[in-house]
């Protein structure tokens, strides 16, 4: 079946359509619409004249749009769920949490639409300002590029999507070329949400030819990505003007202190954090370090645990680990436990590949030099290392060039702060793993990890400008 692109409330044909294969049997889901630069400047055009039709629209109508768009969701929860589980190899389950995070993320962006507001200024606090009486208002900025990665191919739309509409901005969507099914199911639902023809469009196809015309197109004002550190810094250097927030990679880690008890939910949670979505998560547990007086029951434990998760169909409700994203990917897995090994690592579990399933992969004493230890993985593999005190595991910790979240599990207070106060990361979960979130708290990163938050407010916030109004008495 072909999909054409979303563009102006019109599915438009293109001059150039690509197939889409599951990545779990090869199966072919659809012919792609493969968006030439011609027809990227449709959709940037289409979103321009929509602009002010969106910014004058009330709040309480956006508001409404977002609320039946999280309704009809709902309504088509199981479609959007096998959508998922086939596009991006999502296991169902997995797949069906996505879906119900992002009617949550849609809701949060109903109810930020109607709080967007400024506050008054005290002038006369300042030599010069008295008898005048000035307030802040945020407007929305007009267009806005976003550019969505495979692996949530709905919940990371709506913390873009979601957000920019709240705020009354138009967008091109330009999403991963691996999962463009789901969010061109979303231009549907929005549509019969009642979204004014150009607010969203969709174009499907070449990352750095549509990446490319939105970033460098003066009527965008701006781009929000999520996606590689590389990426990430080609549209900073590309964007002049724009604002830009970058959602980019981890390799996120958790640090397990003295005297913590072990317990199943503990090794449970810890296993799910490395090997939920085949690892493709950015916020995946990848580095484990252990002290050392748990190190030995800690990897017991968690070996176990990991052997027990079942690898297959994502369409089978019982499957925990699926096919990662590509073949390439499947292969640079292999060459990562490889190259650990080669620098040290023992494996302890895992280092086989069926198809496109990597097993879950458990690296121990992985050399810090290893792409395992200081790159982002985005597969199902995690070092587990000892350390003899929290200090040195923050000191791993923090030698990376990435920092989006970190945990730490201890029983005491003071060690948390100083994790907390430490730990060179966007966000710091103490008792649990990295891999945690929920969609209206702040999430970003420092470093290689990005610039900017999501969580809708937060992003309400960077996708409008602050104007100034000032009554002279
Ligand atoms: C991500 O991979 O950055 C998103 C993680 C999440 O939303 O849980």
């Amino acid at each position: 079946m072909k999909k054409h692109l979303y563009i102006d409330g019109n599915w438009v044909e293109a001059g150039e359509y690509r197939p889409l294969y599951a990545p779990y049997n090869g199966e072919l889901l659809a012919e792609v619409a493969y968006a030439s630069a011609a027809e990227v400047e449709l959709a940037i055009a289409a979103a321009e004249r929509a602009r002010p039709v969106m910014a004058r629209m009330p709040a309480h109508e956006r508001a409404a749009i977002l609320e039946k768009l999280a309704a009809s969701i709902r309504d088509n929860a199981d479609t959007c769920a096998r959508l998922i589980a086939q596009e991006a190899a999502k296991p169902l389950t997995t797949a069906k949490l996505e879906v119900e995070r992002t009617i949550t993320t849609y809701k949060f962006a109903a109810e930020e639409a109607k709080r967007i507001h400024g506050e008054t200024i005290p002038m006369d606090a300042a030599p010069g300002g008295e008898n005048r009486i000035a307030y802040t208002m945020r407007q929305p900025l007009g267009v806005v590029a976003a550019i969505t990665p495979f692996n949530f191919p709905m919940n990371l739309v709506a913390h873009k999507v979601g957000p920019a509409l709240a705020a009354g901005n138009t967008i091109v969507l330009k999403p991963a070329g691996q999962t463009p099914l789901t969010a061109l199911f979303l231009a549907e639902l929005l549509e019969q949400a009642g979204l004014p023809h150009g607010a969203l469009n969709v174009v499907t196809g070449s990352g750095s030819v549509i990446g490319d015309c939105l970033v460098t197109d003066a009527r965008v004002k701006a781009v929000t990505f999520t996606g590689s550190p590389e990426v990430g810094i080609a549209i900073r250097n590309k964007a002049g003007l724009k604002k830009v927030t970058l959602e980019l990679g981890s390799n996120s880690a958790l640090i397990i202190d003295q005297g913590v008890e072990l317990d199943d939910a503990l090794i449970a949670r810890t296993v799910t954090g490395a090997f939920s979505f085949a690892g493709q998560v950015c916020i995946s547990l990848q580095r484990i370090y252990v002290h050392e007086q748990l190190f030995d029951a800690f990897v017991r434990k968690f070996v176990a645990q990991t052997e027990r998760l079942v690898l297959g169909d994502p369409l089978d409700p019982r499957t925990d680990v699926s096919a990662v994203i590509g073949a390439k990917d499947a292969d640079r897995s292999l060459a990562w436990i490889a190259e650990a090994e080669k620098l040290g690592a023992v494996v302890a579990a895992g280092n086989r590949r069926d198809g496109g399933i990597i097993h879950p992969t458990v690296l121990l004493h992985a050399d810090p030099a290893s792409r395992i230890s200081c790159q982002e993985a985005f597969a199902p593999i995690v070092m587990i290392n000892r350390v003899s005190s929290v200090e040195e595991a923050v000191q791993q910790v923090n030698n990376s060039r990435y920092g989006l979240q970190a945990g730490i599990y201890t029983n005491d207070i003071r060690t948390a702060f100083t994790a907390a106060e430490t730990l060179e990361v966007g966000g710091v979960m103490i008792n649990d793993i990295p891999t945690f979130r929920v969609d209206h708290m702040p999430y970003g990163g420092v470093k290689e990890s990005g610039t900017g938050r999501e969580g809708v407010k937060y992003a309400v916030h960077d996708l409008t400008e602050l104007k100034l109004v000032c009554f002279k008495k």
